[in-house]
């Protein structure tokens, strides 16, 4: 493991008057796998359009601080020179083109991609090896996929671009258990081929298991951070994002559980 492939320094993002990030600093190593966790509207999404540089489609604009990539200023670049220096993004929602083909999909994936014709059919192969249902579907309309589905072809069309860096905005949300634990074994097998990842999640449990390092965004602002395995055993943690509760541990959530949406619904 180098050093960092993606470096976030004291960034601050507003919509018009509304702040939606203050300062903060992150950081990815080339090959690992770091999670951001956050309750909803604490800026997780908003994090990963001001790297992706897509901020200004949803009305917002960096006010402060920098993002790198491999030692690169991503600063000034469209989004489609964001995903040529190696960086893509899975949109909050899939967002996949439901009245296109599959295929079709997939190759939107690959435009503003660096690559020839070889780059890009050996994309789509590894793309097919990791979620064959979309070989199998390839020309029906990706608004007739499942949900899981969906999200796979959204994983996928982002990989076309044979990404360094992709950067993934709650790929678990509105699925079952088993399809989430699907999602999240192709995402420890897109790392292990050698891509980092930024996943930004509610499903705490679930991110912690795939990261190496991870950090909480509470209303825009870093409030901790650390290795995995060191934040799932943290009571703050266990409590707030993991649905872990004991006797102590409720007392003190009585309080802070009216100010800060608990993420129960993504136990287990
Ligand atoms: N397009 C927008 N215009 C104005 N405010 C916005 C816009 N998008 C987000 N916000 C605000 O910015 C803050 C952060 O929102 P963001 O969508 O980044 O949160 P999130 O952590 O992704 O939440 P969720 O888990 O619900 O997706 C919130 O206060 C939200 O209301
Ligand atoms: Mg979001």
């Amino acid at each position: 493991m180098g050093g960092a492939a993606l470096d976030v320094r004291q960034l601050s993002v507003g919509y018009g008057p509304v702040r939606a990030l203050r300062e903060v600093t992150l950081e990815v190593p080339e090959g690992a796998v770091v999670t951001v966790l956050g309750s909803n509207g604490a800026g997780k999404s908003t994090l990963l359009r001001a790297i992706s540089r897509t901020l200004s489609f949803h009305g917002g604009a960096v006010t402060a601080g920098s993002v790198a990539f491999a030692g690169r200023p991503l600063e000034g670049r469209t989004p489609d020179r964001v995903v040529a220096a190696g960086v893509s993004q899975v949109p909050e929602g899939r967002q996949v083109f439901a009245r296109m083909t599959v295929e079709d999909n997939l190759r939107a994936g690959a435009l503003g991609a660096r690559g020839d014709r070889g780059a890009r059919s050996a994309a789509l192969r590894r793309v097919h090896e990791l979620f064959p249902v979309l070989a199998e579907r390839a020309q029906q309309r990706a608004g007739l996929l499942s949900g899981g589905e969906q999200q796979m072809l959204a994983v996928g069309r982002a990989l076309m671009a044979a990404p360094r860096l992709l950067l993934l905005d709650e790929p678990s949300l509105g699925l079952a258990p088993m399809m989430a634990a699907r999602i999240a074994d192709t995402v420890r097998e897109i790392n292990a081929q050698g891509t980092s990842v930024l996943l930004v999640e509610q499903n705490a449990a679930l991110a912690l298991r795939l990261a190496s390092r991870a950090y909480v965004l509470e209303v825009g602002e870093v409030t901790l951070s650390g290795p995995a395995d060191e934040l799932a055993a943290s009571d703050e943690v266990r409590r707030r994002y993991l649905g872990v509760v004991d006797e102590t541990a409720a007392a003190d959530a009585s309080g802070a559980a009216a100010s800060h949406p608990s993420l129960t619904r993504w136990k287990g």
